[in-house]
């Protein structure tokens, strides 16, 4: 499909002239000749590409720069500044408002095409030729609340405390609960990427509904809203933005929630390791073995399989650990002990246990589990 182009300056000589070459070079354009007939195109045309004057009377070309980047539908399209301006500043102020590119008038007509090919193959180019992917770490629960969100948070911190570039999403729309342990109102980033069409979840895009934190760690969180656990079937489109992810950090932790629904299959299969995660107790061990053998006949080879046990209350009957690992057939990763009131404080107050409670034996623990992955992986720890 040809790639469109949308023309925002109030210069119509500009107008014509730029869109003619383009058209030249097979764009399809459109043009619009201020500010906020601009915003309104870009919604309407779906463009590729924006090419934006600085100067116009209604609204300049930052401030539509702006606007476009707080509207999560728009805020994608790679936008080239257009103008006659050339002062440094005003290419620092183009930058800052979220340009891509910048461009000073007059421009050679090789020129402005040269710019227009790089941006918009950056902007659609398959991350993976761009970027070395980072290592994917899945975490799947044997059954629902076992603790499956706990760790991965918390494995995720504690691999940025160890020098990793770290992006943690709970892949479980509708049903999320790492923004509550984050004291995050209304996390929005999965559900207004899933019900996109897959042209419309790239880079940018993706960027765009992570939340950063003060551990570093960049989240992409789930909402915990019933009428979204829907997007479920958005399998395509789950997958897209984990190969995006993958792109934009070295190590990617996952939480998949607990069961092998139609979208975990196939990103199971982007996992390099898999953690099982489950409370060493009947009868949780015995959905283990179920659970272990739908990843296996997903395609990952048990190998690439390992559990964390998390126990959450004490108990007399947990099953001993070395028993569990000879019923399932995986090797353990890690034990982590019950630690309600810690768990519970660290939710309500909105910092993972690791920050809150570094030297609380369960933080111990999650060390020794990033450690396990860290070595199992080789990640590039400090
Ligand atoms: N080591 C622990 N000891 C005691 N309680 C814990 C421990 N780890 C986590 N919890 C608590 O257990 C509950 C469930 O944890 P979490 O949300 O991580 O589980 P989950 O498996 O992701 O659940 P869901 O199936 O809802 O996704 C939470 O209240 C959490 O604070
Ligand atoms: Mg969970």
């Amino acid at each position: 499909m040809t790639e469109k182009i949308l023309i925002i300056d109030d210069d119509i000589d500009t107008l014509k002239l730029v869109g003619l070459m383009l058209e030249r070079h097979g764009y399809r354009i459109a043009v619009a000749s201020n500010g906020s007939i601009g915003l309104s195109k870009a919604a309407s045309e779906n463009p590729d590409l924006i090419l934006l004057d600085i100067m116009m009377p209604d609204m300049d070309g930052y401030e539509v720069t702006r606007r476009l980047r707080v509207d999560p539908a728009l805020a994608h399209i790679p936008i080239i500044m257009f103008t006659a301006k050339t002062m440094v500043d005003d290419k620092v102020a183009g930058f800052e408002a979220g340009v891509d590119d910048y461009l000073t008038k007059p421009t050679h007509p090789a020129e402005l095409t040269a710019h227009v090919k790089a941006v918009l193959s950056r902007a659609t180019a398959p991350q993976a030729e761009l970027d070395e992917k980072a290592k994917v770490i899945g975490f799947i629960g044997a059954r629902g609340g076992q603790g499956t969100t706990t760790v991965a948070l918390n494995v995720g911190v504690a691999m940025q405390q160890s020098g990793l570039d770290v992006i943690v999403a709970e892949l479980n729309p509708g049903c999320g609960s790492m923004a509550l342990d984050l004291n995050i109102a209304n996390p929005t980033g999965l559900a207004r990427l899933l019900p996109r069409s897959l042209k419309d979840i790239h880079l940018r895009s993706v960027e765009t509904e992570l939340v950063g934190h003060k551990s570093g760690v960049r989240f992409l969180l789930a909402s915990y809203l019933p009428q979204e656990i829907e997007l479920e079937q958005a399998v395509s489109q789950m997958e897209s933005v984990v190969n995006n992810l993958q792109a934009m950090c070295n190590t990617l932790v996952l939480d998949l929630g607990s069961s092998l629904r139609p979208y975990v299959k196939p990103i199971l299969k982007m996992c390099d390791r898999v953690i099982l995660i489950l409370q060493p107790i009947y009868p949780t061990s015995v959905s283990a073995r179920v659970v272990v053998e739908d990843i296996v006949n997903a395609g990952i080879l048990r190998q690439h399989i390992s559990m964390a046990l998390v126990t959450r209350e004490r108990t007399g009957l947990a099953i001993p650990w070395k028993q569990v690992e000879g019923d399932l057939g995986i090797e353990l990763a890690g034990i982590i002990s019950p630690a309600p009131e810690i768990a519970q404080q660290a939710s309500r107050g909105g910092n993972p246990i690791v920050m809150m409670q570094p030297d609380s034996l369960v933080a111990d623990q999650i060390h020794k589990l990033t450690d396990y992955i860290a070595i199992n992986l080789s990640l590039n720890t400090r």
